[in-house]
């Protein structure tokens, strides 16, 4: 029989591959049982703490003297980059490596384009957006007889919007959507054979940032010479301490953007249409009173959790429940784990609409780098359900889902459905 320490560590957290199985959620419940705080130490990879359980978290997450972002951003394999700003395959530092008091600025920069306040520019053209989305999806016919419609739910809905609703955001033309679109790819799908297409990781990836760059150097130019109301502009014009904010720091703010808006709320709502699909019960409840929809909302960010684990590095010797840990060794924090966390939410292998409370990790432990589009990403999946419920049914899923493979991004590539029209 296999001995504790023995089924901890044939956990395999870190190889992409692994999530193209789904997320390891029996492997997370392990560790949070038995060693929510866990050395994982393989060959092949740099050792770091696991941290599993949803009080660390967030403790770690509001503690970010102590818990550095600037080192290692991300936990992988040996030579693929760690995504901290001493990463070569990184030109410059950007806000979400960034430590204080550093941080607090840059954040400060575009801070208040983000807050629900600022986001009411935006609510009218994404809910057109969403609403030409859906209503598009509406229009394919594959059966005459039984006029029921297919499509790839991901391709088709789930990415159009984020990728849509980011570009609107920095004012980037239309002609130019579908080259942002294939760059974010390469970069945060690296690890995908699809996007490789032939070349490694790092080709892959250097190749999509290579590709951002490009873009955005010349979008800086000209909206230096036509500022309007975008984000972008209110980059171009953003001043640190006095002083304009050099170019090198724009572009990769606007990267950061367009690569942290992208993929993330892709997944929640393919994700969170996949569990509506699977508990029909509940994609019911919502369709006969759609006043749920913001708690829906909330539980399909808790369940789905796109976002896998960010890292942190210990900059003096502390301890995380109980477990010492000194100055220079590394952490991740899974939060998905945390948001199925028993000691925080009843039943939480139950998707729920109604969930309530339910303070999820998604966006991040509520500290100093918590989520700075998670308004815009709310706002995102409301528009898309709201006029989804309204105008489509009857959705059954075509065949088996197909997951991305990474340690980074929980993602769902591929999602086919069929439906009907209301
Ligand atoms: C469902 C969608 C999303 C999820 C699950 C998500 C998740 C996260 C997480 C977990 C973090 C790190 C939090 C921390 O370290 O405490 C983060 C940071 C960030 N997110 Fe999101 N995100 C989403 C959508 C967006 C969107 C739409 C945007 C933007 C336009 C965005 C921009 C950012 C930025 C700029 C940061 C870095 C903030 C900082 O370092 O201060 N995210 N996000």
């Amino acid at each position: 029989m296999a001995t504790l320490a023995s089924s901890l560590d044939r956990i395999d957290l870190v190889t992409p591959s692994v999530y193209q199985r789904g997320y390891p959620w029996a492997d997370w419940a392990l560790q949070r049982r038995e060693a929510p705080v866990y050395w994982y130490d393989r060959p092949g990879v740099t050792p770091f703490w696991s941290i599993t359980r949803y009080d660390d978290i967030q403790a770690i997450s509001r503690d970010p003297e102590t818990f550095i972002s600037s080192r290692r951003l991300v936990v992988r394999e040996a030579g693929q980059g760690d995504g901290g700003a001493n990463d070569p395959s990184l030109t410059v530092p950007n806000l979400i490596n960034m430590d204080p008091p550093e941080h607090g600025k840059y954040r400060n920069a575009t801070s208040r384009r983000f807050s629900p306040r600022g986001m009411t520019i935006l609510e009218d053209r994404i809910d057109e957006i969403a609403e030409d989305v859906i209503d598009r999806a509406a229009e394919h016919l594959v059966d005459q007889l039984t006029d029921r419609r297919e499509m790839d739910f991901v391709r088709d809905v789930a990415a159009k919007m984020p990728m849509a609703a980011i570009c609107e955001l920095l004012a980037v033309e239309r002609e130019s959507w579908e080259d942002i679109f294939r760059f974010t790819n390469e970069f945060l799908g690296s690890e995908d054979p699809e996007y490789q297409r032939g070349r490694s990781r790092r080709e892959t990836w250097q190749a999509g940032i290579r590709g951002l760059q490009g873009y955005f150097t010349a979008h800086i130019e000209r909206k230096r010479r036509e500022p309007d109301e975008s984000v972008m502009t209110t980059l171009v014009q953003a001043e640190i301490d006095g002083e304009p904010m050099p170019e090198q720091d724009i572009l990769s703010y606007a990267i950061l953007l367009i690569l942290a808006g992208n993929e993330t709320t892709r997944n929640a709502t393919s994700g969170g249409m996949l569990a509506l699909i699977e508990h029909p019960e509940q994609f019911e409840r919502l369709r006969t009173d759609p006043a749920m929809l913001d708690s829906a909302v909330e539980e399909m960010l808790r369940w789905t959790s796109p976002v896998v684990h960010f890292a942190r590095t210990v900059t003096r010797d502390t301890e995380v429940r109980g477990v010492p840990m000194q100055a220079g060794e590394t952490l991740a924090m899974w939060y998905p784990s945390a948001n199925r966390d028993e000691d925080v939410f009843e039943r939480p292998d139950e998707f729920d609409i109604t969930r309530s409370p339910n303070e999820h990790l998604a966006f991040g432990g509520f500290g100093e780098h918590f989520c700075l589009g998670a308004n815009l990403a709310r706002l995102e999946m409301r528009s898309v359900f709201r006029h989804l419920i309204g105008k489509l049914d009857g959705f059954e899923v075509e065949g088996e889902p197909e997951r991305l493979a990474s340690q980074l991004i929980g993602g769902i590539k591929r999602l086919h459905v069929s439906y009907g029209v209301v």
